[in-house]
This record gives structure tokens, sequence and C-alpha cells, in this order.
């Protein structure tokens, strides 16, 4: 059987957020970046915070003209950010929470509480040709609303199921790993294209790509942490093969 494809996006916010602790050129989130592509990434996650703790305009500029893989701008939907998206034309943009007090985006996006306000901002995206997607949890009544408001993509929220995973939280791991696959099931039967990310590492990323629904993960702050002892390159090429045998779990299954 042919295994549904699955992407890897290596979101390089945390070459940044290094480089910054300095406040000078090093290292260089576009040279992390070229580095990824060329061990096997299909492409490149940045977010664009409202305080510019990590990545920055000029980041986001470099990188969709420097890069030959897909560009993905995650950002908080702002009149600033949709101003800067349109301009910089990255592939695809997703629409994350942000509150500035937060140490990562902590939860999903609350489109059924927002949807007045993102369905024009949804539009002007579509409009423009940019590939939207909504980063929300795994909850029905948010993904039936991003159905509704005509997002083509969702991103899964996994935050909650890898800190119970790495925690041992066994109950809560089973609980929210059960909200993921229904949640992916639903916004598949509803048209929308499924993505994963926040928080996975090695295992995982190989346990949700089994998961036939889903075609892109996003992948950044344990790659980074891993890229410090055996190189980025290498930690892209392990993440690929992670990736690979939860794939061909869901072959011998089927
Ligand atoms: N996807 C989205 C929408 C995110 O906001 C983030 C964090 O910036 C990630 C994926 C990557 O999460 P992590 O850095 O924990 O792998």
């Amino acid at each position: 059987m042919a295994l549904p494809p699955l992407r890897l996006g290596v979101n390089v916010d945390h070459i940044a957020t290094l480089r910054n602790a300095r406040a000078g050129r090093n290292p260089d989130p576009v040279r992390a970046a070229l580095v990824a592509i060329e061990a096997g990434a299909d492409g490149i996650t940045a977010h664009l915070r409202e305080d510019r703790r990590h990545i920055r305009d000029e980041d986001m500029a470099r990188l969709k003209a420097e890069i030959s893989k897909p560009l993905n701008f995650e950002m908080a939907a702002t009149p600033d950010m949709l101003r800067i998206s349109l301009a910089t034309k990255p592939h695809a943009v997703c629409l994350v929470p942000e509150r500035r007090e937060e140490l990562t985006t902590e939860g999903g996006l609350d489109v059924v509480g927002l949807h007045n306000a993102l369905a024009p901002f949804i539009a002007r995206l579509n409009d423009a040709g940019i590939r939207v997607s909504l980063f929300i949890a795994a909850d029905p009544a948010q993904i039936e609303m991003a159905a509704r408001l005509r997002a083509p993509v969702i991103e899964i929220h996994t935050g909650a199921w890898c800190d119970a995973v790495v925690d041992g939280h066994t109950k809560k791991a089973d609980s929210e790993w059960q909200r993921i696959v229904a949640g992916a099931a639903l916004a598949r039967s509803a048209g929308l294209e499924v993505h994963a990310g926040h928080g996975l590492d090695y295992a995982t990323a190989e346990k949700i790509a089994s998961l036939p629904e889903i075609m892109e993960l996003n992948i950044g702050y344990y790659m980074m942490g891993e890229a410090l002892f055996v190189g980025l390159g290498e930690t892209v090429r392990t993440m690929r093969a992670a990736m690979d045998r939860g794939r061909q779990k869901l072959a011998s299954a089927t």
C-alpha cells in the first residue's frame, strides 16, 4: 500500500533565541534552515512573535529569499502580522495564539470564540494564495469551526500529550492521545488537511506518524537541543527515520 506522505517542517526559532542571547549575528537561523533542508527537511517553520524574542522581521525576509523549500510563517492574527505576511508571501501561514508572558505557545487558538475576527483575516490570506493553517486543540467544536472558517489546514497542538508522555503521566497521556486520534479523523472527514506539532521528540513523532490523517509535523525545540550534541543534520535525519518508522507501522497495520 502507498503510504500517505508525511512532511517534516523544522522550526528554527531557537537558533534565533541563542543568537539573541548575545545580540549578535550568530548562530544564524537561515544557515540552520539550509542545513535542515540539506538533511531532508520538507519545509521550514518560524514564528515571528509580537515581542520579537527570537525570529525577527529580517530573518523572515531572508528565510523567504534564501530557502528552496516552503516557508511556514507562524504568527498571531494581528493587523501588523497580516501586513508583514502579505508582504513576505510565505507558502503558508499558521495562526497561533500569543500571550507576551508565555514561555511558548501554550494552548490552541480559540477559533470558536474568535471566529468573527478570524474570518476576514483567513479570507485575506486565502485570497493572497497563502495556505492558512489554524493551530488548535483536538477539540471537536474547534475543528468544526476551522472547517466553517474555510481554513484548508489545521495543526493539532500536541503539547499536552507530549508533556504527559515525558512526565510519565500515563492516564493523561492516553486520554490526550485518544483526543488527537479522534480529532485527526474528524478533521479529515470535514475536508481539512491535518498537521501536528508542539513538544514532539523522536518517540512521540514516531507514534503520531502512525496516524494516516497527519500530513505534516512541525518540530523545533527538541531538535535544536539534540543538535547541540550531534549536529543539526544528524538530528534531522534521525527525526526523519523516526517518522518513517511510524509510517511503516501504518503500512503493516493495514
Ligand atoms: N507548531 C506550532 C504552531 C508552534 O507554535 C510551535 C512552537 O513554536 C511548534 C509547532 C514547534 O513546537 P516545538 O518547538 O515544541 O517543537
